[in-house]
């Protein structure tokens, strides 16, 4: 089929090659799959509607068609397994600088891997790692209009009053995400840029964390982006980002 998002850009490390689908179940499976098969470094698969997108901790993310994004990029990491917790990082800020230069947008984010528009949730990231790979899933409320049950999510359309360009939103994360793919492997490193964007920090929050629930003020996140909370008692609690869910 013939690339309705424009995939003509020059990368050295990400969406070197582009797998579009109309239609997929979830495009972090087919990545699955196409890791299965071999020769998977840098392979990006989009698609332009999910029937059953996946978010973190088992949710459901709704995909339906109309304009939004919905992508998955694969990468044989040459980083140490130490530093991968960088991918949601990097994934996040050239997420947020895509967004905001595309349409004109303030974003923020929330701990650990939402995007947020005045506090309501427009895009979410899901890194996952499958054998020597990792794959970075990106779903983005673009253009199409939210289902009634999404209550507390906003699309990029409504927050900037117009249809938002998803090819110009595209090519400027993937280039965005690329140079700093590209940096990471010259020994940057991201958490303090992406700190500086979580909104989380110096709130009263309530983490789930398994069957325990943790109350009290996100301090901060420490170097592989665990949220540290203060209790009323004055311990300090360290959250993996993985299992935690947080409300406020
Ligand atoms: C979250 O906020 O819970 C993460 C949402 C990630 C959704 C994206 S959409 C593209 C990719 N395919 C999926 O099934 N999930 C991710």
């Amino acid at each position: 089929m013939a690339s309705a998002f424009g995939a003509d850009w020059q990368t050295r490390h990400v969406a070197t090659r582009v797998v579009e689908m109309e239609t997929t179940p979830s495009t972090q499976l087919e990545a699955r799959r196409m890791i299965e098969l071999g020769d998977a470094d840098g392979v990006l698969v989009i698609a332009h509607r999910q029937t059953a997108g996946r978010g973190r901790l088992g949710r459901e993310w709704v995909s339906p068609d109309g304009g939004n994004l919905y992508l998955s990029f694969i990468l044989r990491p040459r980083l140490p397994v130490s530093e991968w917790h960088q991918f949601t990082m990097m994934a996040a800020l050239a997420l947020a600088e895509a967004m905001e230069a595309t349409a004109a947008v303030v974003v923020q984010l929330k701990w650990p891997n939402d995007l947020m528009i005045d506090r309501a949730k427009v895009a979410g990231i899901l890194a996952e790692v499958a054998d020597a790979y990792v794959i970075v899933g990106v779903g983005v409320n673009v253009n199409a209009d939210l289902p009634a049950e999404l209550a507390e999510a906003v699309s990029l359309k409504q927050a900037a009053h117009r249809p938002v360009n998803t090819r110009e939103l595209l090519r400027r994360f993937v280039i965005q995400f690329d140079g700093y793919y590209d940096s990471s492997l010259r020994g940057a490193t991201f958490e303090q840029a992406w700190a500086a964007r979580l909104y989380t920090l110096g709130k009263a929050v309530r983490a789930r964390v398994g069957e325990r629930e943790i109350v009290g003020i996100a301090e901060t996140v420490d170097a592989t982006g665990a949220l540290w909370i203060r209790t009323a008692e004055g311990t300090r609690i360290s959250c993996p980002a993985g299992e935690v869910t947080l409300r406020w």
